[in-house]
Protein backbone atom coordinates (compact mmCIF):
# COMPACT_ATOMS: atom_id res chain seq x y z
CA UNK A 1 0.00 0.00 0.00
CA UNK A 2 1.23 3.40 -0.39
CA UNK A 3 0.35 6.60 0.45
CA UNK A 4 -0.91 10.22 -1.49
CA UNK A 5 -2.24 13.27 -0.66
CA UNK A 6 -3.83 15.59 -3.15
CA UNK A 7 -5.11 19.26 -2.56
CA UNK A 8 -7.01 21.77 -4.01
CA UNK A 9 -7.78 25.43 -2.70
CA UNK A 10 -10.77 27.28 -4.45
CA UNK A 11 -8.80 30.17 -4.65
CA UNK A 12 -6.54 28.36 -6.49
CA UNK A 13 -7.93 28.40 -10.18
CA UNK A 14 -5.83 27.51 -13.34
CA UNK A 15 -8.89 28.20 -15.55
CA UNK A 16 -12.68 27.68 -16.58
CA UNK A 17 -12.87 24.22 -18.53
CA UNK A 18 -13.58 24.35 -22.16
CA UNK A 19 -16.00 21.98 -22.56
CA UNK A 20 -14.54 21.75 -26.33
CA UNK A 21 -11.48 19.71 -25.03
CA UNK A 22 -14.40 16.82 -24.59
CA UNK A 23 -14.07 16.30 -28.37
CA UNK A 24 -13.52 13.66 -31.20
CA UNK A 25 -13.00 13.36 -34.92
CA UNK A 26 -15.02 11.89 -38.04
CA UNK A 27 -12.08 11.41 -40.39
CA UNK A 28 -13.24 9.64 -44.07
CA UNK A 29 -11.23 7.24 -43.51
CA UNK A 30 -11.79 3.14 -42.96
CA UNK A 31 -14.87 2.49 -41.57
CA UNK A 32 -14.96 5.86 -39.36
CA UNK A 33 -17.80 7.53 -41.78
CA UNK A 34 -18.97 4.39 -44.01
CA UNK A 35 -20.00 1.16 -41.65
CA UNK A 36 -19.41 3.69 -38.91
CA UNK A 37 -21.90 6.83 -38.03
CA UNK A 38 -23.09 6.34 -41.80
CA UNK A 39 -24.77 2.93 -43.17
CA UNK A 40 -28.47 2.90 -45.07
CA UNK A 41 -29.54 -0.41 -44.49
CA UNK A 42 -28.44 -1.02 -40.77
CA UNK A 43 -31.48 -2.23 -38.82
CA UNK A 44 -31.05 0.57 -36.50
CA UNK A 45 -30.16 3.74 -39.60
CA UNK A 46 -32.81 6.37 -40.11
CA UNK A 47 -34.01 7.37 -43.56
CA UNK A 48 -30.82 9.52 -43.46
CA UNK A 49 -28.42 6.29 -43.14
CA UNK A 50 -27.48 7.56 -39.86
CA UNK A 51 -26.63 4.46 -37.38
CA UNK A 52 -29.14 5.28 -34.63
CA UNK A 53 -27.26 2.22 -32.32
CA UNK A 54 -23.65 4.61 -32.88
CA UNK A 55 -25.77 8.11 -32.39
CA UNK A 56 -26.61 6.73 -28.85
CA UNK A 57 -23.06 5.84 -28.04
CA UNK A 58 -21.81 9.13 -29.56
CA UNK A 59 -24.53 11.00 -27.05
CA UNK A 60 -23.52 8.99 -23.64
CA UNK A 61 -19.88 9.44 -24.58
CA UNK A 62 -20.41 13.25 -24.15
CA UNK A 63 -18.52 14.07 -26.76
CA UNK A 64 -18.96 18.33 -27.69
CA UNK A 65 -17.03 19.31 -30.77
CA UNK A 66 -16.42 16.88 -33.72
CA UNK A 67 -13.12 17.31 -36.27
CA UNK A 68 -14.37 16.57 -39.65
CA UNK A 69 -13.62 15.87 -42.75
CA UNK A 70 -9.97 15.11 -42.25
CA UNK A 71 -7.01 13.93 -41.13
CA UNK A 72 -4.74 13.44 -44.33
CA UNK A 73 -7.94 13.24 -46.22
CA UNK A 74 -8.86 16.46 -46.20
CA UNK A 75 -5.59 17.19 -47.99
CA UNK A 76 -6.67 15.84 -51.17
CA UNK A 77 -10.56 16.44 -50.57
CA UNK A 78 -12.54 18.43 -52.79
CA UNK A 79 -15.31 19.69 -50.96
CA UNK A 80 -17.34 20.46 -53.71
CA UNK A 81 -17.87 16.23 -54.08
CA UNK A 82 -19.54 15.86 -51.12
CA UNK A 83 -22.79 18.16 -51.46
CA UNK A 84 -25.85 18.20 -53.76
CA UNK A 85 -27.67 15.00 -55.27
CA UNK A 86 -25.90 11.86 -54.34
CA UNK A 87 -26.30 10.13 -57.63
CA UNK A 88 -24.61 13.49 -58.96
CA UNK A 89 -21.78 12.94 -57.03
CA UNK A 90 -17.95 11.87 -58.05
CA UNK A 91 -16.37 8.73 -56.85
CA UNK A 92 -12.66 9.62 -55.95
CA UNK A 93 -9.28 8.26 -55.27
CA UNK A 94 -8.27 9.34 -52.01
CA UNK A 95 -4.20 9.58 -52.07
CA UNK A 96 -4.08 9.46 -47.95
CA UNK A 97 -5.89 6.21 -47.42
CA UNK A 98 -5.48 4.24 -51.07
CA UNK A 99 -9.28 3.91 -50.67
CA UNK A 100 -12.20 4.78 -52.87
CA UNK A 101 -14.12 7.82 -51.87
CA UNK A 102 -17.95 8.02 -53.09
CA UNK A 103 -18.78 10.71 -51.43
CA UNK A 104 -22.28 9.42 -50.49
CA UNK A 105 -21.58 11.93 -47.00
CA UNK A 106 -20.25 14.72 -47.24
CA UNK A 107 -20.58 18.27 -45.31
CA UNK A 108 -24.61 18.44 -45.64
CA UNK A 109 -24.91 15.36 -43.92
CA UNK A 110 -22.70 16.21 -41.26
CA UNK A 111 -23.92 18.37 -39.84
CA UNK A 112 -27.48 17.08 -39.92
CA UNK A 113 -25.44 14.25 -37.89
CA UNK A 114 -23.99 16.81 -35.72
CA UNK A 115 -27.52 18.08 -34.59
CA UNK A 116 -28.84 14.98 -34.03
CA UNK A 117 -25.66 13.99 -31.79
CA UNK A 118 -25.95 17.57 -30.04
CA UNK A 119 -22.15 18.68 -30.99
CA UNK A 120 -20.42 21.45 -32.27
CA UNK A 121 -18.86 21.21 -35.59
CA UNK A 122 -14.92 21.48 -35.82
CA UNK A 123 -14.62 21.77 -39.66
CA UNK A 124 -11.44 21.83 -41.30
CA UNK A 125 -10.11 23.40 -45.24
CA UNK A 126 -7.95 21.82 -47.58
CA UNK A 127 -4.02 23.25 -47.56
CA UNK A 128 -2.51 20.47 -49.10
CA UNK A 129 -3.75 20.09 -53.02
CA UNK A 130 -5.95 23.58 -52.79
CA UNK A 131 -5.95 27.28 -50.72
CA UNK A 132 -7.74 30.20 -50.09
CA UNK A 133 -9.60 30.87 -53.04
CA UNK A 134 -11.44 26.92 -52.00
CA UNK A 135 -11.71 27.89 -48.54
CA UNK A 136 -12.84 31.26 -49.06
CA UNK A 137 -15.78 29.55 -51.31
CA UNK A 138 -16.37 26.67 -48.56
CA UNK A 139 -17.04 29.06 -46.26
CA UNK A 140 -19.05 31.11 -47.86
CA UNK A 141 -21.42 27.82 -49.46
CA UNK A 142 -21.61 26.79 -44.96
CA UNK A 143 -21.79 30.30 -43.37
CA UNK A 144 -23.47 32.96 -45.62
CA UNK A 145 -26.79 33.76 -45.33
CA UNK A 146 -27.99 34.21 -49.12
CA UNK A 147 -27.84 35.51 -52.06
CA UNK A 148 -25.10 34.45 -53.42
CA UNK A 149 -24.14 32.00 -55.83
CA UNK A 150 -22.91 29.59 -53.26
CA UNK A 151 -25.49 30.46 -50.27
CA UNK A 152 -28.41 29.77 -52.87
CA UNK A 153 -26.54 26.43 -53.68
CA UNK A 154 -26.65 25.38 -50.25
CA UNK A 155 -30.21 26.41 -50.21
CA UNK A 156 -30.84 24.67 -53.27
CA UNK A 157 -29.20 21.54 -51.11
CA UNK A 158 -31.89 21.84 -48.77
CA UNK A 159 -30.46 24.01 -46.20
CA UNK A 160 -32.26 27.58 -46.18
CA UNK A 161 -30.42 28.87 -42.61
CA UNK A 162 -26.49 28.53 -43.03
CA UNK A 163 -24.71 25.99 -40.85
CA UNK A 164 -22.35 29.41 -38.67
CA UNK A 165 -19.87 27.04 -38.44
CA UNK A 166 -17.64 28.68 -35.49
CA UNK A 167 -14.51 26.43 -35.58
CA UNK A 168 -12.15 26.21 -38.50
CA UNK A 169 -8.55 24.36 -38.93
CA UNK A 170 -6.11 25.41 -41.57
CA UNK A 171 -4.96 22.19 -42.78
CA UNK A 172 -3.94 19.40 -41.63
CA UNK A 173 -0.34 18.29 -40.30
CA UNK A 174 0.99 19.99 -43.06
CA UNK A 175 4.82 19.42 -41.87
CA UNK A 176 4.54 15.16 -42.53
CA UNK A 177 6.50 14.14 -45.32
CA UNK A 178 3.15 11.91 -45.20
CA UNK A 179 0.98 14.87 -46.01
CA UNK A 180 -0.37 15.71 -49.97
CA UNK A 181 1.57 18.47 -50.70
CA UNK A 182 3.46 19.47 -47.27
CA UNK A 183 4.93 22.49 -46.72
CA UNK A 184 7.63 23.95 -45.19
CA UNK A 185 6.97 26.62 -42.05
CA UNK A 186 7.41 29.33 -44.32
CA UNK A 187 5.20 28.48 -46.97
CA UNK A 188 2.47 26.74 -44.83
CA UNK A 189 2.44 29.93 -42.33
CA UNK A 190 2.36 32.41 -45.74
CA UNK A 191 -0.58 30.07 -47.14
CA UNK A 192 -2.24 30.23 -43.34
CA UNK A 193 -2.09 33.87 -43.29
CA UNK A 194 -3.63 34.52 -46.26
CA UNK A 195 -6.40 32.04 -46.16
CA UNK A 196 -7.29 33.24 -42.98
CA UNK A 197 -7.44 36.74 -44.18
CA UNK A 198 -9.89 35.70 -47.04
CA UNK A 199 -12.10 33.13 -44.49
CA UNK A 200 -11.94 36.23 -42.05
CA UNK A 201 -13.45 39.01 -44.52
CA UNK A 202 -16.06 36.19 -45.62
CA UNK A 203 -16.82 35.83 -41.51
CA UNK A 204 -15.52 37.74 -39.29
CA UNK A 205 -16.87 35.55 -36.57
CA UNK A 206 -14.58 32.54 -37.32
CA UNK A 207 -12.52 30.94 -34.81
CA UNK A 208 -9.27 29.63 -36.67
CA UNK A 209 -6.65 27.01 -35.79
CA UNK A 210 -3.10 26.76 -37.73
CA UNK A 211 -1.31 23.33 -37.99
CA UNK A 212 1.28 22.77 -35.18
CA UNK A 213 3.87 20.01 -35.45
CA UNK A 214 2.35 16.44 -36.51
CA UNK A 215 4.32 14.98 -33.43
CA UNK A 216 6.53 16.16 -30.94
CA UNK A 217 9.55 14.21 -32.53
CA UNK A 218 9.08 15.73 -35.84
CA UNK A 219 12.45 16.82 -36.57
CA UNK A 220 11.38 20.54 -36.74
CA UNK A 221 9.41 20.64 -33.55
CA UNK A 222 9.37 23.96 -31.97
CA UNK A 223 11.34 25.55 -35.03
CA UNK A 224 7.87 24.71 -37.07
CA UNK A 225 5.41 26.29 -34.61
CA UNK A 226 7.92 29.47 -34.13
CA UNK A 227 7.82 30.18 -38.14
CA UNK A 228 4.59 29.71 -38.71
CA UNK A 229 3.14 31.81 -35.97
CA UNK A 230 5.62 34.32 -37.38
CA UNK A 231 3.66 34.68 -40.39
CA UNK A 232 0.24 34.14 -39.07
CA UNK A 233 0.20 35.23 -35.34
CA UNK A 234 -2.38 38.11 -35.54
CA UNK A 235 -4.45 35.84 -37.99
CA UNK A 236 -5.24 32.50 -35.99
CA UNK A 237 -6.52 31.78 -32.29
CA UNK A 238 -5.14 28.05 -31.79
CA UNK A 239 -2.03 26.00 -32.77
CA UNK A 240 -2.65 22.52 -32.83
CA UNK A 241 -1.02 19.52 -31.34
CA UNK A 242 -1.64 15.79 -32.39
CA UNK A 243 0.12 13.29 -30.18
CA UNK A 244 -0.60 9.24 -29.94
CA UNK A 245 1.16 7.28 -27.08
CA UNK A 246 3.10 4.62 -28.12
CA UNK A 247 4.34 1.06 -25.71
CA UNK A 248 7.27 0.82 -27.50
CA UNK A 249 9.11 -0.80 -24.30
CA UNK A 250 6.32 -3.48 -24.27
CA UNK A 251 6.10 -1.84 -20.08
CA UNK A 252 2.71 -0.45 -18.41
CA UNK A 253 4.68 2.14 -16.27
CA UNK A 254 7.04 3.17 -19.27
CA UNK A 255 3.28 3.37 -21.43
CA UNK A 256 1.92 6.05 -18.76
CA UNK A 257 5.31 7.49 -18.60
CA UNK A 258 3.43 9.12 -21.75
CA UNK A 259 1.11 10.89 -19.79
CA UNK A 260 3.86 13.26 -18.09
CA UNK A 261 5.36 13.66 -21.69
CA UNK A 262 1.99 14.98 -23.27
CA UNK A 263 2.15 17.58 -19.95
CA UNK A 264 5.66 18.84 -21.36
CA UNK A 265 4.55 18.95 -25.03
CA UNK A 266 2.23 21.18 -24.33
CA UNK A 267 3.62 23.45 -21.99
CA UNK A 268 6.58 23.48 -24.25
CA UNK A 269 4.31 24.49 -27.18
CA UNK A 270 2.50 27.26 -25.31
CA UNK A 271 6.56 28.67 -23.99
CA UNK A 272 7.24 28.75 -28.06
CA UNK A 273 3.72 30.44 -29.07
CA UNK A 274 4.46 33.30 -26.23
CA UNK A 275 7.66 33.50 -27.12
CA UNK A 276 6.22 35.00 -30.65
CA UNK A 277 3.98 37.15 -28.93
CA UNK A 278 6.92 38.47 -27.04
CA UNK A 279 8.81 38.90 -30.38
CA UNK A 280 5.66 40.65 -31.20
CA UNK A 281 5.46 42.55 -28.40
CA UNK A 282 1.90 41.21 -27.79
CA UNK A 283 -1.10 40.73 -25.32
CA UNK A 284 -2.63 38.22 -27.70
CA UNK A 285 -2.41 34.60 -26.21
CA UNK A 286 -2.75 31.82 -28.25
CA UNK A 287 -4.47 28.79 -27.50
CA UNK A 288 -4.00 25.48 -27.75
CA UNK A 289 -5.91 22.34 -30.01
CA UNK A 290 -4.87 19.69 -29.28
CA UNK A 291 -7.26 18.07 -31.89
CA UNK A 292 -5.31 14.73 -32.54
CA UNK A 293 -4.83 12.46 -29.75
CA UNK A 294 -5.32 8.73 -28.13
CA UNK A 295 -3.41 5.69 -28.30
CA UNK A 296 -2.15 4.37 -31.20
CA UNK A 297 0.57 1.95 -31.70
CA UNK A 298 -0.76 -1.89 -31.89
CA UNK A 299 -2.58 -1.17 -35.69
CA UNK A 300 -0.12 0.51 -37.28
CA UNK A 301 1.61 -1.35 -39.11
CA UNK A 302 1.68 0.05 -43.34
CA UNK A 303 -1.05 -3.07 -44.16
CA UNK A 304 -3.13 -1.82 -40.98
CA UNK A 305 -2.90 1.72 -42.78
CA UNK A 306 -3.43 0.91 -46.42
CA UNK A 307 -5.15 -2.58 -48.30
CA UNK A 308 -4.44 -3.16 -51.90
CA UNK A 309 -7.04 -2.85 -54.72
CA UNK A 310 -8.89 0.74 -54.03
CA UNK A 311 -11.51 -0.80 -51.59
CA UNK A 312 -14.12 1.30 -50.08
CA UNK A 313 -14.41 2.00 -46.20
CA UNK A 314 -11.53 -1.25 -45.45
CA UNK A 315 -11.04 -1.78 -42.07
CA UNK A 316 -7.75 0.54 -41.06
CA UNK A 317 -6.15 1.04 -38.36
CA UNK A 318 -9.07 -0.43 -36.19
CA UNK A 319 -7.00 -0.46 -33.03
CA UNK A 320 -8.73 -3.06 -30.21
CA UNK A 321 -7.92 -1.24 -26.97
CA UNK A 322 -7.16 -2.68 -23.69
CA UNK A 323 -7.40 -1.89 -19.87
CA UNK A 324 -4.05 -0.23 -19.19
CA UNK A 325 -4.80 2.25 -23.08
CA UNK A 326 -7.84 2.85 -20.60
CA UNK A 327 -5.83 4.48 -17.78
CA UNK A 328 -3.20 6.29 -20.35
CA UNK A 329 -6.56 7.38 -21.77
CA UNK A 330 -7.49 8.87 -18.41
CA UNK A 331 -4.54 10.27 -17.78
CA UNK A 332 -4.19 12.19 -21.38
CA UNK A 333 -7.70 13.34 -19.91
CA UNK A 334 -6.45 14.92 -16.52
CA UNK A 335 -3.44 16.66 -18.45
CA UNK A 336 -5.90 18.35 -20.52
CA UNK A 337 -8.22 19.65 -17.75
CA UNK A 338 -5.11 20.53 -15.59
CA UNK A 339 -4.10 22.49 -18.62
CA UNK A 340 -7.48 24.56 -19.57
CA UNK A 341 -6.04 28.00 -18.90
CA UNK A 342 -4.21 26.93 -22.35
CA UNK A 343 -6.00 23.99 -24.14
CA UNK A 344 -9.53 25.15 -25.02
CA UNK A 345 -10.09 22.31 -27.83
CA UNK A 346 -9.03 18.39 -27.78
CA UNK A 347 -10.27 16.09 -30.31
CA UNK A 348 -9.83 12.49 -29.53
CA UNK A 349 -8.71 10.57 -32.76
CA UNK A 350 -11.44 9.44 -33.54
CA UNK A 351 -14.74 8.73 -33.01
CA UNK A 352 -15.73 5.29 -34.31
CA UNK A 353 -13.85 2.23 -35.82
CA UNK A 354 -10.28 3.79 -36.79
CA UNK A 355 -8.68 4.16 -33.51
CA UNK A 356 -12.09 4.95 -31.95
CA UNK A 357 -13.97 4.90 -28.58
CA UNK A 358 -16.87 2.73 -30.26
CA UNK A 359 -17.03 -0.36 -33.04
CA UNK A 360 -19.39 -1.09 -35.03
CA UNK A 361 -19.52 -3.97 -37.50
CA UNK A 362 -21.37 -3.42 -40.88
CA UNK A 363 -24.83 -4.71 -40.50
CA UNK A 364 -24.03 -5.52 -36.62
CA UNK A 365 -23.57 -4.35 -33.59
CA UNK A 366 -22.06 -1.35 -32.02
CA UNK A 367 -20.01 -1.57 -28.53
CA UNK A 368 -18.23 0.56 -26.21
CA UNK A 369 -14.21 0.00 -25.72
CA UNK A 370 -12.21 0.29 -22.68
CA UNK A 371 -11.22 4.41 -23.44
CA UNK A 372 -14.88 4.69 -23.81
CA UNK A 373 -15.28 4.98 -20.35
CA UNK A 374 -12.61 7.44 -18.61
CA UNK A 375 -13.78 9.75 -21.57
CA UNK A 376 -17.61 9.53 -20.92
CA UNK A 377 -17.15 9.77 -17.33
CA UNK A 378 -15.18 13.45 -17.28
CA UNK A 379 -17.32 14.40 -20.22
CA UNK A 380 -20.36 13.78 -18.12
CA UNK A 381 -18.65 15.24 -14.73
CA UNK A 382 -15.70 18.08 -15.56
CA UNK A 383 -17.55 21.14 -15.28
CA UNK A 384 -16.72 24.56 -14.25
CA UNK A 385 -13.27 25.57 -12.84
CA UNK A 386 -10.09 23.29 -12.82
CA UNK A 387 -8.58 24.00 -9.09
CA UNK A 388 -4.55 23.47 -8.92
CA UNK A 389 -4.06 20.13 -7.75
CA UNK A 390 -1.12 20.09 -5.33
CA UNK A 391 -0.15 16.12 -5.60
CA UNK A 392 2.11 14.43 -2.47
CA UNK A 393 3.10 11.10 -4.31
CA UNK A 394 6.02 8.75 -4.60
CA UNK A 395 7.18 8.66 -7.76
CA UNK A 396 8.84 5.96 -10.43
CA UNK A 397 11.92 6.32 -13.11
CA UNK A 398 10.96 6.02 -15.98
CA UNK A 399 12.58 6.27 -19.97
CA UNK A 400 9.08 8.12 -21.05
CA UNK A 401 9.41 10.52 -18.62
CA UNK A 402 12.32 11.23 -15.68
CA UNK A 403 10.02 11.24 -12.28
CA UNK A 404 6.92 9.66 -12.79
CA UNK A 405 4.36 10.67 -10.05
CA UNK A 406 1.68 7.54 -8.85
CA UNK A 407 -1.17 9.59 -8.56
CA UNK A 408 -2.38 11.64 -11.87
CA UNK A 409 -5.09 13.97 -10.41
CA UNK A 410 -7.25 16.53 -11.81
CA UNK A 411 -10.28 18.14 -9.39
CA UNK A 412 -13.12 20.36 -10.86
CA UNK A 413 -15.74 22.27 -9.29
CA UNK A 414 -19.21 23.60 -11.07
CA UNK A 415 -20.11 26.59 -8.67
CA UNK A 416 -23.53 26.25 -9.94
CA UNK A 417 -24.29 22.92 -8.51
CA UNK A 418 -21.92 23.08 -5.92
CA UNK A 419 -20.27 19.53 -7.16
CA UNK A 420 -16.79 18.60 -7.32
CA UNK A 421 -15.15 15.99 -9.34
CA UNK A 422 -12.01 14.05 -8.73
CA UNK A 423 -10.45 12.51 -11.25
CA UNK A 424 -7.59 10.10 -10.08
CA UNK A 425 -5.48 7.55 -11.73
CA UNK A 426 -3.10 5.04 -9.52
CA UNK A 427 -0.08 4.44 -11.64
CA UNK A 428 1.28 2.18 -9.09
CA UNK A 429 0.64 -1.62 -10.78
CA UNK A 430 0.88 -3.29 -7.48
CA UNK A 431 0.29 -1.97 -4.89
CA UNK A 432 -3.38 -0.31 -3.59
CA UNK A 433 -3.10 3.84 -3.24
CA UNK A 434 -4.63 5.56 -0.03
CA UNK A 435 -5.59 8.66 -1.16
CA UNK A 436 -5.92 11.78 1.07
CA UNK A 437 -8.29 14.06 -0.45
CA UNK A 438 -8.21 17.88 1.07
CA UNK A 439 -11.29 20.12 -0.39
CA UNK A 440 -10.15 23.68 0.99
CA UNK A 441 -12.85 26.54 0.50
CA UNK A 442 -15.38 24.23 -0.92
CA UNK A 443 -17.34 23.55 2.20
CA UNK A 444 -17.32 21.83 4.94
CA UNK A 445 -20.47 19.24 4.49
CA UNK A 446 -19.33 17.27 1.79
CA UNK A 447 -21.21 14.52 0.92
CA UNK A 448 -20.77 11.80 -1.75
CA UNK A 449 -22.50 11.82 -5.09
CA UNK A 450 -20.61 9.44 -7.31
CA UNK A 451 -17.49 7.01 -7.01
CA UNK A 452 -16.60 4.96 -9.70
CA UNK A 453 -13.50 2.55 -10.56
CA UNK A 454 -12.34 1.49 -13.51
CA UNK A 455 -9.83 -1.61 -12.63
CA UNK A 456 -8.90 -4.95 -14.32
CA UNK A 457 -7.12 -7.75 -12.70
CA UNK A 458 -5.34 -7.84 -16.67
CA UNK A 459 -3.89 -4.87 -18.06
CA UNK A 460 -4.54 -6.42 -21.77
CA UNK A 461 -7.86 -7.33 -21.22
CA UNK A 462 -10.32 -5.42 -24.08
CA UNK A 463 -13.79 -5.09 -25.07
CA UNK A 464 -14.79 -7.19 -28.08
CA UNK A 465 -18.55 -8.11 -29.64
CA UNK A 466 -18.84 -11.11 -27.79
CA UNK A 467 -18.06 -9.60 -24.21
CA UNK A 468 -18.40 -5.86 -24.94
CA UNK A 469 -18.42 -5.23 -20.77
CA UNK A 470 -15.32 -6.98 -20.04
CA UNK A 471 -13.59 -3.64 -19.32
CA UNK A 472 -16.54 -1.71 -17.89
CA UNK A 473 -16.91 0.90 -14.45
CA UNK A 474 -17.86 -0.59 -11.15
CA UNK A 475 -18.06 1.34 -7.58
CA UNK A 476 -15.57 2.42 -6.06
CA UNK A 477 -15.83 1.02 -1.97
CA UNK A 478 -15.10 2.60 0.86
CA UNK A 479 -14.92 6.27 0.08
CA UNK A 480 -14.73 8.03 3.60
CA UNK A 481 -15.84 11.93 4.13
CA UNK A 482 -15.18 13.64 7.01
CA UNK A 483 -16.10 17.41 6.58
CA UNK A 484 -13.96 18.54 3.70
CA UNK A 485 -11.52 15.51 3.61
CA UNK A 486 -12.02 12.69 1.81
CA UNK A 487 -9.97 8.95 1.89
CA UNK A 488 -10.32 6.40 -0.67
CA UNK A 489 -8.43 3.44 -1.80
CA UNK A 490 -7.60 3.10 -5.12
CA UNK A 491 -6.91 -0.33 -6.77
CA UNK A 492 -3.54 -0.44 -8.61
CA UNK A 493 -3.95 0.49 -12.45
CA UNK A 494 -7.07 1.96 -11.52
CA UNK A 495 -8.88 5.21 -12.97
CA UNK A 496 -11.37 6.94 -10.70
CA UNK A 497 -14.14 9.50 -10.78
CA UNK A 498 -15.22 10.63 -6.78
CA UNK A 499 -17.74 12.81 -6.84
CA UNK A 500 -18.51 15.15 -3.72
CA UNK A 501 -21.07 17.81 -3.50
CA UNK A 502 -21.19 20.56 -0.67
CA UNK A 503 -24.89 21.42 -1.48
CA UNK A 504 -28.26 20.04 0.38
CA UNK A 505 -30.03 17.26 -1.69
CA UNK A 506 -32.95 18.53 -3.15
O1 LIG B 1 -6.08 9.88 -37.12
C1 LIG B 1 -5.36 9.18 -38.11
C2 LIG B 1 -4.37 10.06 -38.86
O2 LIG B 1 -3.32 10.41 -37.97
C3 LIG B 1 -4.89 11.38 -39.36
O3 LIG B 1 -5.47 11.29 -40.61
C4 LIG B 1 -3.64 12.21 -39.45
O4 LIG B 1 -3.89 13.58 -39.29
C5 LIG B 1 -2.74 11.63 -38.37
O5 LIG B 1 -1.45 11.42 -38.83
Amino acid sequence: MISTRLVVDNDFVISELDRRVFGTFVEHMGRCVYTGIYEPGHPSADARGFRQDVMALTRELGTTIVRYPGGNFLSGYNWEDGVGPKDQRPTRLDLAWLSTETNQFGTNEFMDWCRDAGVEPMFAVNLGTRGPDEARHFLEYCNHPGGTTLSELRKEHGHEKPHDIKFWCLGNEMDGPWQICAKTADEYGRLAHETAKVMRWVDPSVVLAACGSSKHDMATFGQWEDTVLDHCFDDVDFISLHAYFENPHASTAEFLGNIDQMDLFIKEIAAVADSVAARKHSHKRIMLSFDEWNVWYKARTLDDRRKPGWPQAPRLIEEVYNHEDALAVGGALIVMMNNADRVKTACMAQLVNVIGPIMTEPGGPAWRQTIFHPFAQAARYARGRVLRPVIHSPTYQAKTFPEVPYLCASVVHDDSTGQTAIFALNRHLSDEQEISIELRGLGDRQRLVEALQLHHADMKATNTQEAPDNVSPGRLEAVEIDGHRITARLKPGSWNLIVTSNAKPS
